[in-house]
């Protein structure tokens, strides 16, 4: 039996911000995470991180307003404005624990353009910014005492009277399950990237954070709205980043035109997400693709540009394509890359379950709403993470820890038993993994429609029915990776059946959730997020207003 104050799921930067903060508001801070956190997928994270800072005569105020438009009008205001006011003290933080931003010509923290936005105000580390605050975050939470479980995986929440009282947990090396109490749980678990195939998430992005979650009674709120990114790499769905379009970079289609002058003439390249791959897509199924791809071009940049801001893409480009950047065009297509939706939470990161927290992808404030905007997620994480951790920590000061024993496991330990018992007539996970991820990349991408995203939403019931005799090969309890992946296939179920609900109960279109039978956007009706909640009888879906401080919802064009 372990004890901590606070218990965060989840080593990436919003679990480590958490913690940090958590440990500085005087709480025993333990984070538990299946890879080490130098590992976490924030490590993925390319482009940088949006702020508006007042002596580069930005105003935090036009960050939201770009904020609430990106979001087609569906992301919550008064949550967007805590985000875009704190961005740049929490930008200047990370300099100061450490983080190597790159500079401009005059020595100070330099910008690039993103997407969606008005002004330059994205802070980067060449096109690796989420790896250089996250190695950044480890040292700070290593030098503040911060317990690391490190590559153990989180089984369940515990639910005492009411409350979260911990988790059960398993040591992956060992097989061992445990009970972990805290007066706080933050869930910073990260997104759910691998149910959608292929995706530009890593393999661990398995959507445990939400599932957690959603299996204690806390709702995840729009999950419909998953955003394709428009520039991933052709087979393999790599990340190339948007800061390449930022520092100039053109999209052509296969007759070699600027094809966005149709789709967004002010904007070009760099209108919002949704724009973009909706416009990619479009021309790609009219027959101006070239393989079902189109083409980013990068050679006007120039090497010196490209070997000192783009470095890792062009190492990705030539080791996944095979091409050249400075020579050629990277063909690249519009592909799966992060939740807006997720855990319900309010701008302290509490969840409607009291002692629950969550922070990150694996959250929903909702300050992305329909579309995020590029560079606004290390923001989100960071923000929110630090804000969970303050209030986690001020809570567990108040609070004695529930009286939980060993029994409180017993529930995972026979689950676990039952899958190795599952006799060899079942699918393995990888089969059942593959067929969800098909589907969900078949009927719930760019485009949808109803026909699509019911059969989607059925292969979806038919895979659970196959994974309740799921076999486990493994018998094993050390290192038993084909039981880790199992039990994540559970919870990437549960996922998926939230998101397919939610988008065949939106009936208009919005951000990145586009419907072919309801192309246009519905403010009458739709102006509301869907909330789902598990219940005895199955999935069930609830609705909460929008909150709208000042911008009113307006056409959106870029
Ligand atoms: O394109 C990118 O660098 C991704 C950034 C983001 O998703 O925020």
């Amino acid at each position: 039996m372990y004890s901590h104050d606070v218990l965060i799921i989840g080593a990436g930067l919003a679990g480590m911000r958490a913690a940090l903060s958590a440990r500085q508001g005087g709480a025993d801070v333990a984070v538990i995470s299946k890879v080490h956190p130098v590992r976490s997928h924030s490590n993925a994270a390319q482009g940088g991180i949006n702020a508006a800072l007042e002596h580069a005569g930005d105003d935090w105020r036009d960050h939201a307003y770009d904020t609430v438009k990106g979001s087609d009008y569906l992301g919550d205001q008064d949550a967007i404005e805590v985000m875009c006011r704190e961005a740049g003290s929490e930008v200047i933080q990370m300099e100061h624990y450490g983080v190597t931003f790159s500079r401009d010509e005059a020595g100070r923290l330099g910008t690039r353009a993103f997407g969606g936005q008005g002004k330059a105000r994205t802070f980067f580390v060449a096109d690796f910014t989420g790896q250089a605050l996250l190695h950044v975050l480890y040292e700070q939470i290593m030098r503040a005492g911060v317990r690391v479980y490190e590559e153990w995986l989180v089984l369940e929440l515990i639910i005492e009277d009411g409350e979260c009282a911990g988790a059960v947990v398993m040591e992956i090396r060992s097989g061992d399950v445990h009970v972990i109490r805290a007066k706080a749980v933050i869930i910073a678990a990260g997104g759910l990237g691998r149910v959608f195939e292929p995706s530009t998430n890593a393999l661990v992005c398995t959507g445990d954070g939400m599932g957690l979650a959603y299996r204690a009674g806390a709702p995840l709120m729009d999950m419909e709205m998953v955003q394709y990114h428009p520039t991933t790499l052709k087979g393999s769905g790599v990340l190339i980043t948007e800061g390449a379009r930022g520092e100039g970079a053109h999209l052509l289609n296969s007759e070699g035109q600027r094809f966005m002058e149709r789709y967004a003439p002010n904007m070009m390249e760099l209108a919002s997400r949704d724009v973009v791959s909706r416009a990619e897509q479009t021309e790609i199924n009219a027959g101006r693709g070239i393989d079902g791809c189109v083409l980013l071009d990068m050679r006007h940049l120039g090497e010196r540009l490209i070997r000192e801001r783009l470095t890792q893409i062009l190492d990705i480009a030539r080791d996944f394509a095979n091409v050249n950047l400075l020579e050629e065009p990277v063909p690249i297509r519009p592909g799966m890359h992060y939740q807006m939706g997720g855990v319900k939470t309010d701008v302290d990161g509490q969840t409607q379950l009291p002692g629950l927290y969550a922070a990150g992808e694996a959250a929903c404030v909702s300050v992305h709403g329909g579309n995020r905007l590029g560079a606004n997620s290390l923001l989100d994480t960071l923000v929110f993470g630090r804000r969970s951790g303050e209030h986690a920590a001020e809570m567990s000061r108040a609070k004695a820890q529930k009286d939980l024993d060993d029994s409180a496991a017993d529930g995972q330990k026979a689950h676990i038993q039952r899958l190795l018992d599952n006799e060899r007539n079942g699918d393995m996970f990888g089969q059942i993994r593959l067929d969800m991820g098909r589907a969900m990349n078949d009927h719930l991408a760019v485009y949808r429609n109803q026909a699509g995203m019911e059969s989607a939403l059925d292969t979806v019931r038919q895979l659970r029915e196959r994974y309740r005799s799921v076999y486990v090969q493994d018998k094993g309890r050390t290192w038993n990776t084909n039981l880790v992946f199992t039990l994540e296939l559970g919870f990437m179920l549960d996922s998926a059946e939230a998101i397919t609900l939610s988008a065949i109960e939106r009936k208009e279109s919005r951000g990145a959730h586009t419907r072919e039978d309801y192309p246009e956007r519905d403010d009458e009706t739709w102006m509301k997020h869907i909330l789902v909640r598990q219940t005895q009888d199955g999935p069930a879906l609830d609705y909460m207003p929008v909150a709208i401080t000042q911008w009113e919802p307006q056409v959106r064009s870029y």
